[in-house]
């Protein structure tokens, strides 16, 4: 069987970015936002504002990789699959994850970042690193759908050819 290392290689970048971004929220999130709130309020803020400073760059470098591979990842996809299956559900659920992705980036900026703008958001970190991370498991929970989706609708259509093959092979009498 041929490999085709260009889908091996973007679906190593967008799983190593989706790892990066998601395990960064929810280590933040369950973690280290508990254990920073023990410390008194000065070294709990210092050490939020060293955090976030970090992790903004690894935040940057996996929207970048996310969008990019994701896009292509998907132009690719949706021209493979079978062109009479019923790709509705399986759009559906990559915009509705495409626009929660688009959530979970802006969120995940603006908790890390430094803009004057979402400082209310930051104060607020344990709502919104919550919201976050809510919504980051859902993205990955709906890209688990789509895929089983998707193998769906190609082995189907897989069957299908099988099952037309003999019959267009039977000669004519
Ligand atoms: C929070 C951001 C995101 C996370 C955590 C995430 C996570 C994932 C994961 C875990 C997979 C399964 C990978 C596999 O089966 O190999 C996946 C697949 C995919 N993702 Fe993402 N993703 C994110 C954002 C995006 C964005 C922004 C796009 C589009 C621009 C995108 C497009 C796709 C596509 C097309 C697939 C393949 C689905 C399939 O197998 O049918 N993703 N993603």
């Amino acid at each position: 069987m041929e490999l085709d290392w260009l889908v091996v290689v973007l679906r190593w970048l967008h799983v190593i970015a989706a790892v990066l971004l998601a395990g960064g929220i929810l280590f933040w999130c369950c973690v280290l936002r508990p254990a920073a709130s023990e410390l008194d309020e000065a070294a709990g803020t210092a050490l939020r504002q060293r955090v976030a400073a970090r992790f903004s760059k690894i935040v940057m470098l996996a929207i970048l990789l996310l969008l990019v591979s994701g896009l292509i990842n998907f132009i690719r996809i949706n021209r493979s699959l079978p062109a009479d299956a019923n790709k509705m559900f399986y759009h559906s659920l990559f915009g509705i994850k495409f626009l929660l992705g688009l959530v979970v980036f802006f969120l995940a900026s603006a908790l890390t970042g430094r803009s004057p703008a979402f400082e209310k958001l930051r104060a607020n970190g344990k709502t919104w690193l919550g919201v976050t991370s809510t919504l980051v498991v859902a993205v990955i929970l709906i890209s688990g759908v789509m895929r089983v989706y998707r193998d769906g609708l190609c082995a189907r259509a897989a069957a299908a050819a099988v099952q037309q093959a003999p019959a267009a092979a039977e000669p004519a009498n």
